[in-house]
């Protein structure tokens, strides 16, 4: 076969990768825990083909800037698994997300673990499931953890062998429930790729790096025993340690002095906000953000439609008719499909 397309889900990290060992092969500072989004999808369709002098990008619906960057990593990705499989053949690589890329979802690790799973099976590679997360590491490091299926873990490990994504739990396990607020479509301002180097310039690194080990366990145990109020205190609290190191994370931008980084917009405080009061008056809902403004409500099926009633009436209230919700269950990981992607 030398045309395959995958799908991936983007992942929402609960345990965060903030901070890398190895720049190069990805390889976290920690272990980090996400959960694959249902609702949001990456497909990629990839053909090698003798007759192809270059790689091909086609994005399909996709608007925003950063095209000739995000090619390069592909062509840099492809290499990757061409070097794997001993072929010198150039790809044309079709790829559609399901959302605006930059805006809170993960698009490079739906984007980055589509790509794998298509391209190592267009090249006839026969990977295990542990290969497929390393190699997607390579490309993003979440990545590795859009390829198992439901809550994952991924093993920051000291090598490239040893770092890599597996299952925690199986989508069925519990019926965790991810709101997620969409307050904003503009692109990120600073990549995560850039934020990772600058968090050792927190002074509150060494704090964060003391706490992980036992946040791991906690935060594991939790999901294992479908703990939701402790899942959700150390949900909310791992948010906020990871955003106090980005806002701590000074550094110079060119000639300018930048105190930190601020991914948060005012929108996105007046959810994390209201969730403290939507607590106070018994809703079971916690917080958590990545890399983006978008808020991510999680909270357990029973109280699915009270969270969502209680976003809709904050943005009426506070006229903000331009937010858009999308609701995630925990997802499947990267796997085959044969509806190919046409270029138009
Ligand atoms: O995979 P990257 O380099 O885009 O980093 C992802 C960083 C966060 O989304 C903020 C945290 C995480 O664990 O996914």
């Amino acid at each position: 076969m030398s045309k395959a397309t995958a799908i991936a889900h983007p992942n929402l990290a609960f345990l965060k990768y903030w901070g890398k060992r190895d720049s190069t092969l990805n390889i976290p500072i920690n272990n980090s825990i996400s959960m694959n989004l249902d609702a949001v999808q990456t497909v990629t369709t990839v053909e090698f083909n003798a007759a192809f002098a270059n790689d091909e990008v086609v994005v399909l619906e996709q608007g925003g800037g950063g095209r000739a960057r995000f090619d390069q990593r592909v062509s840099k990705h492809l290499d990757r698994l061409r070097s794997r499989a001993g072929s010198s053949l150039r790809a044309r690589v079709i790829t559609r997300n399901s959302f605006p890329a930059g805006t809170g979802f993960a698009s490079s690790a739906s984007g980055f673990a589509a790509l794998t799973m298509a391209g190592s099976a267009a090249l006839g590679l026969d990977l295990s499931e542990r290969e497929l997360s390393i190699l997607s590491r390579m490309g993003s490091g979440s990545a590795s953890r859009s390829i198992p299926d439901g809550i994952v873990e991924w093993l920051a490990g000291d090598s490239s062998d040893t770092s890599y994504a597996r299952q925690l739990v199986p989508p069925d396990y519990w019926q965790l429930i991810d709101v997620a607020v969409l307050v904003s479509a503009e692109e990120k301002k600073v990549s995560s790729s850039e934020g990772h180097e600058l968090a050792m310039n927190s002074p509150f690194w060494p704090v964060r790096l003391e706490a992980l080990p036992g946040k791991y366990v906690r935060m594991s145990q939790a999901i294992h025993d479908r703990d939701f109020i402790t899942f959700g205190r150390e949900l909310e609290s791992e948010a906020m340690m990871m955003h106090t190191i980005m806002m701590t994370s000074a550094h110079m931008d060119g000639d300018a002095w930048r105190s930190g980084i601020y991914y948060w917009t005012g929108d996105t405080l007046a959810l994390v906000q209201a969730v403290q009061e939507w607590r106070a008056a018994g809703l079971q809902v916690y917080f958590t953000l990545d890399a983006g403004p978008t808020v991510h409500l999680i909270c357990l099926e029973t109280d699915r439609e009270a969270v969502v009633s209680a976003v809709n009436m904050l943005a009426e209230q506070s006229g903000r008719a331009h937010w858009s919700l999308t609701v995630n269950r925990p997802g499947l990981g990267a796997r085959l499909t044969d509806a190919h992607l046409e270029a138009r």
